[in-house]
Protein backbone atom coordinates (compact mmCIF):
# COMPACT_ATOMS: atom_id res chain seq x y z
CA UNK A 1 0.00 0.00 0.00
CA UNK A 2 1.44 3.74 -0.60
CA UNK A 3 2.65 5.55 2.39
CA UNK A 4 0.17 7.73 3.89
CA UNK A 5 0.21 10.91 2.51
CA UNK A 6 1.75 13.71 4.77
CA UNK A 7 -0.36 17.05 4.55
CA UNK A 8 0.17 20.44 6.28
CA UNK A 9 -2.74 22.98 6.12
CA UNK A 10 -2.00 26.30 6.44
CA UNK A 11 -4.78 28.19 9.27
CA UNK A 12 -6.70 26.60 11.31
CA UNK A 13 -9.56 28.73 10.87
CA UNK A 14 -13.03 27.43 9.83
CA UNK A 15 -11.93 25.85 6.52
CA UNK A 16 -8.63 24.56 7.65
CA UNK A 17 -9.72 23.51 10.95
CA UNK A 18 -12.42 21.74 9.03
CA UNK A 19 -10.56 20.19 5.84
CA UNK A 20 -7.69 19.08 8.34
CA UNK A 21 -9.61 16.85 10.59
CA UNK A 22 -11.32 15.21 7.92
CA UNK A 23 -8.66 14.51 5.80
CA UNK A 24 -7.03 13.05 8.94
CA UNK A 25 -9.74 11.08 8.81
CA UNK A 26 -9.70 10.21 5.54
CA UNK A 27 -6.41 8.21 6.35
CA UNK A 28 -3.78 11.23 5.79
CA UNK A 29 -1.03 12.70 8.27
CA UNK A 30 -2.06 16.28 8.76
CA UNK A 31 -0.20 18.98 10.58
CA UNK A 32 -2.28 22.19 10.83
CA UNK A 33 -0.84 25.14 11.28
CA UNK A 34 -2.15 28.38 13.21
CA UNK A 35 0.00 31.15 13.86
CA UNK A 36 -2.30 32.71 16.24
CA UNK A 37 -0.66 31.28 19.64
CA UNK A 38 -4.30 31.75 21.88
CA UNK A 39 -5.76 29.73 19.04
CA UNK A 40 -2.95 27.24 18.76
CA UNK A 41 -3.00 27.22 22.51
CA UNK A 42 -6.76 26.30 22.39
CA UNK A 43 -6.50 23.68 19.65
CA UNK A 44 -3.70 21.83 21.66
CA UNK A 45 -5.73 21.63 24.69
CA UNK A 46 -8.49 20.32 23.22
CA UNK A 47 -10.74 23.34 22.71
CA UNK A 48 -12.13 23.90 19.46
CA UNK A 49 -12.53 27.65 18.94
CA UNK A 50 -15.68 27.66 16.76
CA UNK A 51 -19.07 26.00 16.83
CA UNK A 52 -19.38 23.29 14.24
CA UNK A 53 -21.00 20.11 14.70
CA UNK A 54 -19.34 17.00 15.20
CA UNK A 55 -15.91 18.71 15.10
CA UNK A 56 -14.43 18.36 18.66
CA UNK A 57 -15.25 14.67 18.22
CA UNK A 58 -13.52 14.30 15.04
CA UNK A 59 -10.53 16.36 15.94
CA UNK A 60 -10.36 14.47 19.02
CA UNK A 61 -10.46 11.18 17.71
CA UNK A 62 -7.83 12.05 14.80
CA UNK A 63 -5.08 13.35 17.54
CA UNK A 64 -5.84 10.90 19.79
CA UNK A 65 -5.11 8.41 16.51
CA UNK A 66 -2.12 10.03 15.65
CA UNK A 67 -2.85 11.45 12.82
CA UNK A 68 -3.29 15.40 13.39
CA UNK A 69 -1.17 17.48 14.69
CA UNK A 70 -0.44 21.24 15.48
CA UNK A 71 2.20 23.76 14.38
CA UNK A 72 2.66 27.20 15.03
CA UNK A 73 4.52 28.18 11.72
CA UNK A 74 6.00 25.74 8.60
CA UNK A 75 9.49 25.64 10.10
CA UNK A 76 7.81 23.54 13.28
CA UNK A 77 6.17 21.05 10.06
CA UNK A 78 8.29 18.14 9.04
CA UNK A 79 8.76 20.67 5.84
CA UNK A 80 12.44 21.99 7.16
CA UNK A 81 13.23 17.92 7.26
CA UNK A 82 16.52 17.56 4.53
CA UNK A 83 15.94 16.41 1.55
CA UNK A 84 14.75 12.89 0.69
CA UNK A 85 12.89 12.46 3.97
CA UNK A 86 9.51 12.42 2.45
CA UNK A 87 8.33 9.10 1.26
CA UNK A 88 5.57 10.64 -0.30
CA UNK A 89 4.93 14.09 -2.26
CA UNK A 90 3.73 16.46 0.49
CA UNK A 91 0.87 18.15 0.20
CA UNK A 92 0.61 22.02 1.40
CA UNK A 93 -3.02 23.43 1.67
CA UNK A 94 -3.33 27.18 1.84
CA UNK A 95 -6.50 28.27 3.53
CA UNK A 96 -5.85 31.12 5.16
CA UNK A 97 -8.34 34.27 4.89
CA UNK A 98 -8.57 36.15 2.06
CA UNK A 99 -10.63 39.18 3.61
CA UNK A 100 -12.04 41.86 1.48
CA UNK A 101 -9.40 44.35 0.60
CA UNK A 102 -10.44 48.00 2.56
CA UNK A 103 -7.57 50.27 0.06
CA UNK A 104 -8.69 52.79 -1.93
CA UNK A 105 -8.89 51.96 -5.68
CA UNK A 106 -9.04 47.91 -4.18
CA UNK A 107 -12.20 47.89 -2.72
CA UNK A 108 -14.14 44.46 -2.81
CA UNK A 109 -11.12 42.76 -4.25
CA UNK A 110 -9.92 39.61 -2.13
CA UNK A 111 -7.08 40.34 -0.04
CA UNK A 112 -4.20 37.98 -1.12
CA UNK A 113 -1.56 39.10 1.24
CA UNK A 114 -2.33 36.11 3.80
CA UNK A 115 -1.86 33.88 1.05
CA UNK A 116 1.70 35.44 -0.64
CA UNK A 117 2.53 35.55 2.99
CA UNK A 118 2.71 31.23 3.48
CA UNK A 119 3.85 30.84 -0.10
CA UNK A 120 7.20 33.12 0.98
CA UNK A 121 7.30 31.33 3.88
CA UNK A 122 7.64 27.97 2.55
CA UNK A 123 9.83 29.22 -0.43
CA UNK A 124 12.35 30.45 2.69
CA UNK A 125 12.20 27.14 4.48
CA UNK A 126 12.57 24.10 1.78
CA UNK A 127 15.54 22.95 2.04
CA UNK A 128 18.13 22.97 -1.20
CA UNK A 129 16.68 20.88 -3.96
CA UNK A 130 13.85 19.12 -1.89
CA UNK A 131 11.18 16.67 -3.50
CA UNK A 132 7.97 18.01 -4.64
CA UNK A 133 5.87 20.11 -3.16
CA UNK A 134 2.32 20.07 -3.77
CA UNK A 135 0.58 23.01 -3.39
CA UNK A 136 -3.14 24.00 -2.99
CA UNK A 137 -4.92 26.73 -2.61
CA UNK A 138 -8.08 25.80 -0.07
CA UNK A 139 -8.71 29.44 0.51
CA UNK A 140 -11.24 31.62 -1.95
CA UNK A 141 -8.70 33.08 -4.45
CA UNK A 142 -9.47 35.03 -7.81
CA UNK A 143 -8.92 32.63 -11.45
CA UNK A 144 -5.54 33.45 -11.48
CA UNK A 145 -4.04 33.35 -8.42
CA UNK A 146 -2.79 29.79 -8.74
CA UNK A 147 -0.39 30.83 -11.40
CA UNK A 148 0.47 34.26 -9.74
CA UNK A 149 1.67 31.86 -6.74
CA UNK A 150 3.45 29.41 -9.33
CA UNK A 151 5.07 32.49 -10.94
CA UNK A 152 6.38 33.86 -7.18
CA UNK A 153 7.20 30.93 -5.79
CA UNK A 154 9.79 29.90 -9.16
CA UNK A 155 11.39 33.64 -8.51
CA UNK A 156 12.22 32.83 -4.87
CA UNK A 157 13.29 29.44 -5.41
CA UNK A 158 14.59 28.03 -8.75
CA UNK A 159 16.15 25.34 -7.67
CA UNK A 160 12.31 23.45 -5.30
CA UNK A 161 9.92 21.64 -7.54
CA UNK A 162 6.74 22.69 -7.18
CA UNK A 163 3.65 22.77 -8.79
CA UNK A 164 0.36 24.99 -7.92
CA UNK A 165 -3.31 23.43 -8.14
CA UNK A 166 -6.61 24.67 -6.71
CA UNK A 167 -8.93 22.76 -4.34
CA UNK A 168 -11.74 24.46 -3.34
CA UNK A 169 -13.91 23.90 -0.70
CA UNK A 170 -17.70 23.78 -0.57
CA UNK A 171 -18.57 24.14 2.76
CA UNK A 172 -21.57 25.35 4.67
CA UNK A 173 -21.00 26.46 8.29
CA UNK A 174 -22.92 24.34 10.81
CA UNK A 175 -22.82 21.34 8.58
CA UNK A 176 -19.03 21.85 7.54
CA UNK A 177 -17.84 18.49 8.65
CA UNK A 178 -20.56 16.61 6.72
CA UNK A 179 -20.27 18.62 3.84
CA UNK A 180 -16.58 17.44 3.92
CA UNK A 181 -16.96 13.81 4.50
CA UNK A 182 -20.32 13.70 1.95
CA UNK A 183 -19.32 16.11 -1.09
CA UNK A 184 -21.72 16.71 -4.19
CA UNK A 185 -17.98 16.72 -5.84
CA UNK A 186 -14.69 17.01 -5.36
CA UNK A 187 -13.32 20.07 -7.48
CA UNK A 188 -9.03 20.21 -8.39
CA UNK A 189 -7.98 22.22 -10.72
CA UNK A 190 -4.74 21.62 -11.95
CA UNK A 191 -1.93 23.33 -14.10
CA UNK A 192 -1.20 23.55 -17.85
CA UNK A 193 1.12 25.36 -19.65
CA UNK A 194 5.49 25.02 -18.90
CA UNK A 195 4.66 22.86 -15.74
CA UNK A 196 6.09 19.51 -16.48
CA UNK A 197 3.66 16.88 -16.88
CA UNK A 198 5.13 14.64 -14.45
CA UNK A 199 4.61 17.29 -11.46
CA UNK A 200 1.21 17.00 -12.63
CA UNK A 201 0.61 13.51 -12.52
CA UNK A 202 2.05 13.76 -9.41
CA UNK A 203 -0.66 15.99 -8.29
CA UNK A 204 -3.64 13.87 -9.39
CA UNK A 205 -1.95 10.93 -7.77
CA UNK A 206 -2.01 12.63 -4.80
CA UNK A 207 -5.61 13.66 -4.84
CA UNK A 208 -6.50 10.54 -5.84
CA UNK A 209 -4.94 8.90 -2.65
CA UNK A 210 -5.94 11.77 -0.57
CA UNK A 211 -9.61 11.51 -1.49
CA UNK A 212 -9.61 7.90 -2.65
CA UNK A 213 -12.33 6.82 0.91
CA UNK A 214 -14.78 9.55 -0.54
CA UNK A 215 -14.26 8.35 -4.83
CA UNK A 216 -14.93 5.17 -3.52
CA UNK A 217 -18.29 5.48 -1.74
CA UNK A 218 -19.41 7.66 -5.77
CA UNK A 219 -18.64 11.02 -5.23
CA UNK A 220 -16.98 12.39 -8.20
CA UNK A 221 -13.52 14.21 -8.39
CA UNK A 222 -13.21 16.24 -11.14
CA UNK A 223 -9.76 17.00 -12.51
CA UNK A 224 -9.96 20.42 -14.20
CA UNK A 225 -7.60 23.23 -15.71
CA UNK A 226 -6.42 25.45 -12.53
CA UNK A 227 -8.49 28.86 -14.03
CA UNK A 228 -11.48 26.39 -14.12
CA UNK A 229 -11.34 25.82 -10.42
CA UNK A 230 -10.52 28.94 -9.06
CA UNK A 231 -13.56 30.25 -10.81
CA UNK A 232 -16.35 27.78 -10.57
CA UNK A 233 -15.58 28.54 -6.76
CA UNK A 234 -16.47 32.17 -7.00
CA UNK A 235 -19.52 31.45 -9.90
CA UNK A 236 -21.02 28.52 -7.04
CA UNK A 237 -21.42 31.15 -4.51
CA UNK A 238 -22.03 34.22 -6.83
CA UNK A 239 -25.07 31.74 -7.90
CA UNK A 240 -26.08 31.02 -4.45
CA UNK A 241 -26.37 34.27 -3.90
CA UNK A 242 -28.09 35.55 -6.83
CA UNK A 243 -31.28 33.21 -5.99
CA UNK A 244 -31.47 34.17 -2.81
CA UNK A 245 -31.65 37.43 -3.72
CA UNK A 246 -33.78 36.72 -6.26
CA UNK A 247 -36.29 35.26 -4.13
CA UNK A 248 -35.83 38.40 -1.46
CA UNK A 249 -37.31 40.41 -4.37
CA UNK A 250 -40.03 37.78 -5.15
CA UNK A 251 -41.11 37.93 -1.35
CA UNK A 252 -41.72 41.64 -1.47
CA UNK A 253 -43.93 40.97 -4.16
CA UNK A 254 -45.65 38.50 -2.49
CA UNK A 255 -46.70 40.67 0.60
CA UNK A 256 -48.17 43.14 -1.84
CA UNK A 257 -49.99 40.79 -4.18
CA UNK A 258 -51.53 38.26 -1.74
CA UNK A 259 -49.10 35.46 -2.86
CA UNK A 260 -46.78 33.29 -0.54
CA UNK A 261 -43.80 33.17 -0.90
CA UNK A 262 -43.08 29.65 0.68
CA UNK A 263 -45.60 27.90 -2.11
CA UNK A 264 -44.04 30.08 -4.90
CA UNK A 265 -40.64 28.43 -4.28
CA UNK A 266 -42.18 25.11 -3.71
CA UNK A 267 -43.77 24.88 -6.90
CA UNK A 268 -40.69 26.83 -8.78
CA UNK A 269 -38.41 24.28 -6.94
CA UNK A 270 -40.23 20.97 -8.45
CA UNK A 271 -38.89 22.19 -11.74
CA UNK A 272 -35.25 20.51 -11.74
CA UNK A 273 -33.30 23.19 -13.93
CA UNK A 274 -34.49 25.71 -11.21
CA UNK A 275 -34.31 22.83 -8.13
CA UNK A 276 -36.06 23.08 -4.41
CA UNK A 277 -32.87 24.52 -2.39
CA UNK A 278 -31.85 27.85 -1.16
CA UNK A 279 -34.79 29.72 -2.38
CA UNK A 280 -36.31 30.56 1.02
CA UNK A 281 -36.17 34.65 1.54
CA UNK A 282 -34.98 35.45 4.58
CA UNK A 283 -33.61 39.30 5.80
CA UNK A 284 -30.75 38.88 3.23
CA UNK A 285 -27.50 36.71 3.12
CA UNK A 286 -24.72 37.08 5.63
CA UNK A 287 -21.63 34.31 6.56
CA UNK A 288 -18.15 34.72 5.75
CA UNK A 289 -18.52 33.55 2.00
CA UNK A 290 -21.48 34.88 -0.13
CA UNK A 291 -21.21 38.57 1.17
CA UNK A 292 -17.28 38.87 0.15
CA UNK A 293 -17.29 36.51 -2.56
CA UNK A 294 -19.71 38.47 -4.60
CA UNK A 295 -17.59 41.99 -4.83
CA UNK A 296 -14.88 40.47 -4.92
CA UNK A 297 -15.88 37.90 -8.36
CA UNK A 298 -16.92 41.27 -9.72
CA UNK A 299 -13.54 43.31 -8.84
CA UNK A 300 -11.77 40.45 -10.28
CA UNK A 301 -13.62 39.86 -13.55
CA UNK A 302 -13.33 44.10 -13.82
CA UNK A 303 -9.69 43.58 -14.11
CA UNK A 304 -10.70 41.86 -17.33
CA UNK A 305 -12.75 44.87 -18.50
CA UNK A 306 -16.18 42.50 -17.85
CA UNK A 307 -18.77 43.32 -16.04
CA UNK A 308 -20.75 41.12 -14.18
CA UNK A 309 -24.27 42.61 -13.83
CA UNK A 310 -26.13 40.04 -12.63
CA UNK A 311 -24.29 39.13 -9.37
CA UNK A 312 -23.62 42.85 -8.84
CA UNK A 313 -26.92 43.35 -8.61
CA UNK A 314 -27.39 40.32 -6.44
CA UNK A 315 -24.63 41.99 -3.97
CA UNK A 316 -26.78 45.35 -3.86
CA UNK A 317 -30.30 43.65 -3.77
CA UNK A 318 -28.57 41.97 -0.47
CA UNK A 319 -27.13 44.96 1.05
CA UNK A 320 -30.07 46.85 0.63
CA UNK A 321 -32.35 44.18 1.97
CA UNK A 322 -30.39 43.84 4.96
CA UNK A 323 -29.98 48.06 5.36
CA UNK A 324 -33.85 48.22 5.00
CA UNK A 325 -34.94 45.31 7.81
CA UNK A 326 -35.78 48.51 10.40
CA UNK A 327 -37.76 50.15 7.93
CA UNK A 328 -40.29 47.50 7.32
CA UNK A 329 -40.83 47.61 10.83
CA UNK A 330 -41.06 51.54 11.62
CA UNK A 331 -43.91 50.99 8.61
CA UNK A 332 -45.90 48.65 11.32
CA UNK A 333 -45.05 50.34 14.26
CA UNK A 334 -43.60 53.59 16.03
CA UNK A 335 -40.00 52.05 17.20
CA UNK A 336 -38.43 55.04 19.23
CA UNK A 337 -38.57 54.00 23.05
CA UNK A 338 -40.02 50.39 22.40
CA UNK A 339 -38.17 47.88 23.24
CA UNK A 340 -37.78 45.33 21.06
CA UNK A 341 -36.36 41.53 21.12
CA UNK A 342 -33.99 40.09 18.52
CA UNK A 343 -33.89 36.49 18.25
CA UNK A 344 -31.28 34.76 16.39
CA UNK A 345 -28.30 37.00 15.79
CA UNK A 346 -25.89 34.61 13.96
CA UNK A 347 -26.20 34.95 10.33
CA UNK A 348 -27.93 31.83 10.05
CA UNK A 349 -29.36 29.06 12.78
CA UNK A 350 -26.47 26.25 13.96
CA UNK A 351 -23.63 28.29 13.74
CA UNK A 352 -21.99 30.95 16.23
CA UNK A 353 -20.80 33.60 13.44
CA UNK A 354 -22.23 36.69 13.30
CA UNK A 355 -20.10 37.85 10.16
CA UNK A 356 -22.09 39.84 7.18
CA UNK A 357 -25.39 38.90 9.93
CA UNK A 358 -28.50 40.79 9.10
CA UNK A 359 -28.84 41.11 12.83
CA UNK A 360 -26.23 43.32 13.16
CA UNK A 361 -28.05 45.87 10.49
CA UNK A 362 -30.46 45.63 12.18
CA UNK A 363 -29.67 46.12 15.71
CA UNK A 364 -27.72 49.43 14.46
CA UNK A 365 -30.33 50.50 12.83
CA UNK A 366 -33.00 49.94 15.50
CA UNK A 367 -30.59 52.01 17.53
CA UNK A 368 -30.31 54.59 15.74
CA UNK A 369 -34.45 55.20 15.62
CA UNK A 370 -34.16 55.00 19.31
CA UNK A 371 -35.46 51.50 20.05
CA UNK A 372 -33.85 49.79 23.07
CA UNK A 373 -33.06 46.13 22.06
CA UNK A 374 -32.58 42.51 24.06
CA UNK A 375 -30.81 40.12 22.44
CA UNK A 376 -30.44 36.78 22.15
CA UNK A 377 -28.59 34.10 20.44
CA UNK A 378 -28.26 30.69 22.06
CA UNK A 379 -24.33 30.17 20.22
CA UNK A 380 -23.60 33.49 19.14
CA UNK A 381 -24.39 35.89 21.89
CA UNK A 382 -20.49 36.25 22.25
CA UNK A 383 -19.58 36.83 19.42
CA UNK A 384 -22.44 39.12 18.47
CA UNK A 385 -21.03 41.49 21.81
CA UNK A 386 -17.57 41.43 20.60
CA UNK A 387 -18.79 42.71 16.73
CA UNK A 388 -21.20 45.34 18.28
CA UNK A 389 -18.37 46.57 20.59
CA UNK A 390 -16.21 46.88 17.60
CA UNK A 391 -18.89 49.59 16.00
CA UNK A 392 -17.77 51.99 18.90
CA UNK A 393 -21.37 53.23 19.19
CA UNK A 394 -21.98 56.62 21.13
CA UNK A 395 -23.02 56.17 24.90
CA UNK A 396 -26.46 56.81 24.39
CA UNK A 397 -27.01 54.04 21.89
CA UNK A 398 -25.23 51.45 23.37
CA UNK A 399 -27.02 51.79 26.90
CA UNK A 400 -29.71 50.75 25.12
CA UNK A 401 -28.68 47.19 24.11
CA UNK A 402 -29.18 44.20 26.05
CA UNK A 403 -27.84 40.74 25.69
CA UNK A 404 -30.42 38.63 27.10
CA UNK A 405 -29.20 35.31 28.76
CA UNK A 406 -31.98 33.52 28.27
CA UNK A 407 -34.88 33.68 25.32
CA UNK A 408 -37.51 34.60 28.38
CA UNK A 409 -35.24 37.33 29.25
CA UNK A 410 -35.89 38.66 25.70
CA UNK A 411 -38.95 38.60 25.40
CA UNK A 412 -39.91 39.63 28.82
CA UNK A 413 -41.70 43.32 28.28
CA UNK A 414 -40.75 43.28 24.89
CA UNK A 415 -43.39 45.47 22.68
CA UNK A 416 -42.18 43.40 19.55
CA UNK A 417 -40.26 40.08 18.95
CA UNK A 418 -38.14 39.95 15.62
CA UNK A 419 -36.64 36.25 14.28
CA UNK A 420 -33.55 36.78 11.79
CA UNK A 421 -31.84 32.82 12.95
CA UNK A 422 -34.41 30.14 12.86
CA UNK A 423 -32.73 28.16 15.70
CA UNK A 424 -35.10 25.22 17.16
CA UNK A 425 -35.60 27.43 20.53
CA UNK A 426 -37.43 29.84 18.35
CA UNK A 427 -39.81 27.76 16.71
CA UNK A 428 -40.38 25.42 19.81
CA UNK A 429 -41.87 28.42 22.29
CA UNK A 430 -45.24 27.94 23.31
CA UNK A 431 -47.20 31.40 21.95
CA UNK A 432 -49.28 31.79 25.34
CA UNK A 433 -45.67 31.72 26.76
CA UNK A 434 -44.72 34.44 24.84
CA UNK A 435 -47.61 36.49 25.32
CA UNK A 436 -47.30 35.88 28.81
CA UNK A 437 -43.69 37.93 29.12
CA UNK A 438 -43.89 40.03 26.59
CA UNK A 439 -45.85 43.54 26.62
CA UNK A 440 -46.58 44.11 23.07
CA UNK A 441 -48.47 41.90 20.63
CA UNK A 442 -46.03 42.89 16.87
CA UNK A 443 -44.01 39.90 15.40
CA UNK A 444 -41.16 39.80 12.66
CA UNK A 445 -40.71 36.53 11.08
CA UNK A 446 -37.57 36.89 8.55
CA UNK A 447 -37.24 33.26 8.15
CA UNK A 448 -41.05 31.72 8.65
CA UNK A 449 -40.40 29.98 11.29
CA UNK A 450 -43.31 30.38 13.35
CA UNK A 451 -46.61 28.93 12.46
CA UNK A 452 -49.05 31.73 12.24
CA UNK A 453 -52.43 30.25 13.13
CA UNK A 454 -51.58 29.59 17.23
CA UNK A 455 -49.18 32.85 17.50
CA UNK A 456 -52.83 34.54 16.02
CA UNK A 457 -54.76 32.70 18.83
CA UNK A 458 -52.59 33.90 21.22
CA UNK A 459 -53.26 37.69 20.16
CA UNK A 460 -50.18 38.54 18.26
CA UNK A 461 -50.43 40.08 14.95
CA UNK A 462 -47.24 37.84 12.62
CA UNK A 463 -45.66 39.81 9.76
CA UNK A 464 -43.50 37.34 8.33
CA UNK A 465 -41.42 38.08 5.20
CA UNK A 466 -42.71 37.05 1.65
CA UNK A 467 -46.55 36.52 3.01
CA UNK A 468 -48.93 39.45 3.21
CA UNK A 469 -51.19 38.90 6.75
CA UNK A 470 -54.50 39.18 5.05
CA UNK A 471 -53.64 36.27 2.97
CA UNK A 472 -53.12 34.09 5.35
CA UNK A 473 -56.57 32.64 5.60
CA UNK A 474 -57.10 30.01 8.82
CA UNK A 475 -58.56 27.34 6.78
CA UNK A 476 -54.34 27.28 4.89
CA UNK A 477 -53.05 27.34 8.55
CA UNK A 478 -54.19 24.24 9.04
CA UNK A 479 -52.71 22.65 5.96
CA UNK A 480 -49.31 24.06 6.50
C1 LIG B 1 -21.83 29.18 1.78
C2 LIG B 1 -22.00 28.07 0.72
O1 LIG B 1 -23.20 27.36 0.95
C3 LIG B 1 -20.81 27.12 0.75
O2 LIG B 1 -20.93 26.17 -0.28
C4 LIG B 1 -19.54 27.92 0.58
O3 LIG B 1 -18.43 27.08 0.65
C5 LIG B 1 -19.45 28.99 1.65
O4 LIG B 1 -20.60 29.83 1.59
P1 LIG B 1 -22.32 29.44 4.39
O5 LIG B 1 -21.93 30.87 4.23
O6 LIG B 1 -21.77 28.69 5.53
O7 LIG B 1 -21.91 28.60 3.07
O8 LIG B 1 -23.88 29.37 4.56
P2 LIG B 1 -25.15 29.06 3.68
O9 LIG B 1 -25.90 27.98 4.34
O10 LIG B 1 -24.82 28.88 2.27
O11 LIG B 1 -25.98 30.40 3.86
C6 LIG B 1 -25.51 31.65 3.40
C7 LIG B 1 -26.51 32.72 3.72
O12 LIG B 1 -27.64 32.62 2.86
C8 LIG B 1 -27.08 32.69 5.12
O13 LIG B 1 -27.19 34.02 5.60
C9 LIG B 1 -28.43 32.05 4.95
O14 LIG B 1 -29.34 32.41 5.95
C10 LIG B 1 -28.83 32.58 3.61
N1 LIG B 1 -29.80 31.74 2.90
C11 LIG B 1 -29.45 30.50 2.45
C12 LIG B 1 -31.08 32.22 2.64
O15 LIG B 1 -31.42 33.34 3.03
N2 LIG B 1 -31.95 31.46 1.93
C13 LIG B 1 -31.63 30.23 1.46
O16 LIG B 1 -32.48 29.60 0.82
C14 LIG B 1 -30.34 29.73 1.74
Amino acid sequence: PPHPLEVIMVGAGYVGLVSGAAMARLGATVTVVESNPGRLTALRSGTIPLHEPGLGELVASERAANRLHFAANLAETALSAPAGTFKAPRLVFLAVGTPENTKPGQQGAADLSAVQAALDELASLLPPNPSLTILATKSTVPVGTGAALARRFQALRPDAPLVVTSNPEFLAEGQAVHNFLNPDRILVGLPGGDTPPSYVQAARQAYSQLYAPLVIKGVPLLFTKRESAELAKYAANAFLAVKIAFMGEIADFCEHSGASVDEVAHAMGLDPRIGPEFLEAGPGYGGSCLPKDVPALVASAAQSNITLTVPQAAHLANKARKAGLGGRMARVMHLAGKRIALLGLAFKAGTDDVRASPALDLATDLLSQGASLALHDPEALANARAAMQALDLPPQQSERLHWAPTLEAALTGADAAVLLAAWPCYKDIAPDHMAQLMKGRHLFDFRRAWQPQPLRAAGFTLHAVGMAEETIPSHCDSEL
